[in-house]
């Protein structure tokens, strides 16, 4: 029996207990037997919990792109890797060949290498949905230059911030976005960002909606003909197992988004063997994940994972409403999708609509489907085991974070069994545990707790770019010697786990984490504002949205609120994205502090639930009065 490969419940809890018992052993034969390396480690694991320093594989000498495309060559250079779905239905699918996509990273490779760019330098990659941005991802890796995948979806601000913090020196971005019925103007974001980003010396511009663009002289390059003339082979960069792969931002409680690292050997082992197992991934199948590469879902699970196991991965550009709520069912009939990979917050949106979206549609390739991102509720989970999965797939309610870099807690598709709104089961190598507010380790079942993992893992970042010590901070320091996620959880009666939600202050909003500081601030910069708090209320939809309390600095300016909450949220638009915009704004004249000064969120999460009951103690507030206020004055 192969140990990559998870074949019954009995071979995962050996392997489990196999993992735990000896984790470098564990780790090591998965590594060994399974990818192709330059060189081979010396030591499997060298770390340090307390203070943060983890090395996996050392000495190894590899390149990821080695493992995604060159060693398939041989017996599957014909099979499809990219599926490529346009968000116009009626534009053609294209078909990528391992072959093809072999010819496009190297060229592109080549490209990035004429234009400058060398191991170790950050490349921020601002593209939509498009195969250009598989092959830029695989390009960097190819020549060992950092990625910086920054969604797609964000503003100017948030683009140049996330270029600043590492220093990019290229951006590779395109004319313009489709995105359902609106055309996106790219290229003009990028050019806004770029006034405040002076590291940026080239920018690689893909000729996406045709729009016309500005093309600053000496900075700006159209790619096309850079790639028509490149070379089509091109020889990997021989990577050590700790070089850095990717940056990927993620947003924090406090402070400025973090630029999570995670570095090469790793990475690629666990992101490979977790796809595999979770989603029972077969020679032929075709798997699809609907999330934006921009997140950490999409490297892992529709680059890397999947083309780490040769497999066939649909990249699709558009959105489940459009044309209408069947996109998504139309797309799993036409490609015949085996495995189907999705966020609470759409199978909601998609649930609330009529039956007749999705039944004109066969959907019985589907043999897996997979959720992410936040709690999946009980009635989402119904409906999508019932609707989609025809009652006859596995759902598998992955749970994992950017940090992680691989699904940590999750059903494993006919291994393991699923139970609703559970993530279940620990992947092997992963060692979940909870602990209580006395940061003493909860045993036995039937407990809730804070989640933290107690061993280190091959795909955990490794820092925050340029912050170890925030790293250490936010990660190692609430429960020393533990890696702490910021999740609260329960175990239940056998040991599975169900993940209740953050217990810091970042709301996941559609499947986004939002930190709630960085909106305040983004919010205090409007000139008649004193103080804001934000926090999340329960949303059909979108799981939670944010519900805005705004103290002006004179009250004389509240004459016309409906405009002032416009301006708010435009202002949150620009500086960060639409999808931390405010559901509800209440004006108040004060928050809720603590004698030291702190707003008690508790109470403004409770109001904006509408929830009056049980505040706890107030009277050891500086205000309480200001408790009633904001109770009767709620949105
Ligand atoms: C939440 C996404 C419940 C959780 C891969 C985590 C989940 C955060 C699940 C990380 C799940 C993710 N059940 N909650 N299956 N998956 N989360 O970094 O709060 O975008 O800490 O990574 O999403 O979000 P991130």
């Amino acid at each position: 029996m192969s140990d990559y490969i998870l074949e019954n419940l009995e071979h995962y809890f050996k392997m489990y207990n196999k993992s735990v018992r000896s984790p470098k052993k564990f780790w090591s034969q998965i590594a060994d037997e399974n990818f192709t390396w330059c060189q081979k480690w010396d030591k499997v694991l060298e770390y340090d919990m307390q203070e943060a320093q983890f090395k996996w594989f050392l000495n190894a000498k590899v390149n990821i792109t080695n493992n995604c495309l060159d060693r398939h060559l041989a017996n599957s250079g014909d099979k499809t890797a990219i599926i490529f779905e346009p968000n116009d239905p009626k534009e053609e699918a294209q078909h990528i060949t391992y072959n093809e996509l072999y010819v496009r990273v190297s060229k592109m490779a080549n490209v990035l290498k004429d234009q400058g760019i060398q191991k170790g330098d950050r490349v921020c990659i601002y593209l939509p949905m498009i195969p250009e941005l598989a092959v830029s991802v695989l390009a960097c890796a190819r020549i060992g230059a950092i990625h910086s995948v920054v969604f797609a979806g964000f503003s100017a601000t948030a683009v140049s911030s996330r270029i600043n913090d590492s220093s990019c020196k290229m951006v590779i971005t395109s004319d313009g976005s489709y995105r359902g019925s609106k055309a996106i103007d790219l290229k003009g974001i990028v050019d806004e960002a770029l006034e405040n980003s002076p590291s940026v010396e080239k920018v690689l511009v893909v000729q996406r909606t045709g729009t016309k663009v500005n093309m600053k002289e000496g900075r700006d390059i159209w790619l096309k003909p850079l790639l028509d003339a490149a070379l089509a082979n091109n020889v990997a960069q021989v990577m050590d197992a700790e070089d850095p792969l990717f940056i990927l931002y993620t947003s924090g409680s406090t402070g400025k988004p973090k630029g999570m690292v995670h570095t090469t050997a790793g990475y690629m082992v666990q992101t490979a063997y977790s796809f595999k197992n979770v989603f029972n991934y077969q020679q032929n199948d075709v798997y699809w994940c609907t999330a934006d590469i921009g997140w950490i879902t999409g490297h892992s699970y529709i680059l890397y994972g999947p083309l780490l196991n040769g497999a066939t991965t649909i990249i699709f550009e558009g959105v489940p409403s459009y044309p209408d709520f069947s996109r998504f069912w139309q797309i799993i009939e036409k490609h015949k999708v085996n495995q189907f990979y999705t966020a609470p917050t759409a199978i909601r949106a998609l649930a609330k609509e009529s039956l007749d979206f999705i039944q004109p549609y066969s959907l019985e390739s589907l043999k897996v489907i997979g959720s992410v991102g936040e709690p999946i509720n009980e009635e989402a989970w119904h409906w999508y085991n019932t609707h989609v999965g025809g009652k006859r797939c596995p759902v598998v309610d992955t749970w994992w974070q950017t940090e992680t870099g691989s699904i940590m807690i999750s059903p494993i598709s006919f291994v393991t069994p699923t139970k609703p709104t559970y993530a279940s089961l620990p992947l092997p190598g992963i060692q979940p545990v909870l602990m209580d507010e006395l940061k003493n380790e909860i045993q036995g079942n039937q407990v809730t707790g804070s989640l933290c993992i107690k061993f280190p893992w091959p795909s955990m970042a490794r820092t925050i770019w340029g912050d170890h010590q925030r790293y250490k901070e936010t990660y190692f320091t609430a429960f020393p010697g533990k890696y702490f996620t910021g999740d609260g959880a329960l175990r239940d009666e056998v040991g599975y786990y169900r993940i209740t939600g953050r217990v810091d202050d970042v709301i996941i909003v559609s499947g986004h984490n939002l930190g709630t500081a960085p909106i305040e601030d983004a919010i205090n910069e409007h000139p008649a504002v004193a103080e804001s708090a934000i926090v999340g209320f329960p949303h059909d939809i979108k799981g939670n949205a944010l519900y805005g309390y705004v103290i002006l600095k004179e009250v004389g300016e509240a004459l016309n609120q409906g405009n002032l909450a416009k301006e708010i949220n435009q202002l949150i638009s620009d500086q960060i994205g639409p999808i931390a915009k405010l559901d509800k704004i209440q004006f108040v004249s004060g928050l809720p502090k603590t004698r030291s000064g702190k707003i008690m969120r508790r109470i403004l999460r409770k109001i904006a639930e509408g929830d009056f009951s049980n505040f706890g103690d107030i009277t050891t507030l500086l205000n309480p009065e200001i408790v009633e206020e904001i109770k009767n004055g709620k949105v």
